[in-house]
């Protein structure tokens, strides 16, 4: 059994619901167990449980929410010190306003995330563009779906939008079972 653990951080529900629909598809592998919890319910044992960890923000002033760089700075950060999480698998995920209808941070939001993640020396799971979903919500770091409209109102994520996650979700966890059984990395 391989277990995947979606981490996210959302007030308004929009990510809230791309980390259930990650969940779906990490499910749907067989043999695989999966946990969703908010950034700041996540405990270092959790952690150190999973085969698999995809984090997903919000955009919140072209960065990433509070509670998931909390969580990089309180819970991560030990495991980081001791070596802990070397070799698991890692992924990520987010959506934003897409203000100015150019992303309005969000690839610098996923990117900050996949680059604690290589600190972390995690096996890092891109999103290739020939996903399906890919058109609707796909940026090659992971799925992005943007919430609001050009005009800047906030209409939540759309059900067309979530495939993408849906594939991401099981492609994180087809490579975390197999990761789980082999030391890629050497032991210093
Ligand atoms: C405080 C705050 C700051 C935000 N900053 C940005 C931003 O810089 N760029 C952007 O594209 N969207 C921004 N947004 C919009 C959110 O990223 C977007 O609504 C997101 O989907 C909300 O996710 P949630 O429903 O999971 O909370 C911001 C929203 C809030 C509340």
């Amino acid at each position: 059994m391989s277990k995947i653990l979606v981490i996210y951080a959302s007030d308004y529900g929009s990510t809230e619901k791309a980390a259930q629909k990650i969940a779906e598809g990490a499910r749907a592998v067989e043999g695989t167990e999966v946990e969703v919890k908010k950034a700041l319910e996540v405990t270092p044992e959790d952690m150190s449980a999973a085969d698999g960890i995809i984090a997903g923000s919000p955009t919140h002033m072209g960065s990433m929410h509070w509670e998931l760089k909390k969580w990089i700075d309180e819970v991560c950060g030990g495991l980081w010190m001791k070596d802990a999480l070397v070799g698991k698998v890692g992924a990520v995920f987010g959506t934003g306003g897409g203000y100015g209808n150019a992303g309005g941070g969000c690839e610098l939001t996923m990117l900050s995330l996949l680059n604690n993640f290589a600190e972390l020396g995690l096996i890092l799971v891109p999103l290739p563009r020939n996903t399906p979903g890919y058109d609707k919500a796909g940026l090659q770091w992971g799925p992005y779906a943007r919430a609001h409209t050009e005009q800047g109102q906030p209409v939540g994520v759309k059900e067309e939008q979530l495939e993408s996650f849906m594939n991401h979700g099981a492609n994180v966890a087809r490579i975390a079972k197999v990761a789980q059984q082999h030391s890629f990395f050497p032991k210093p």
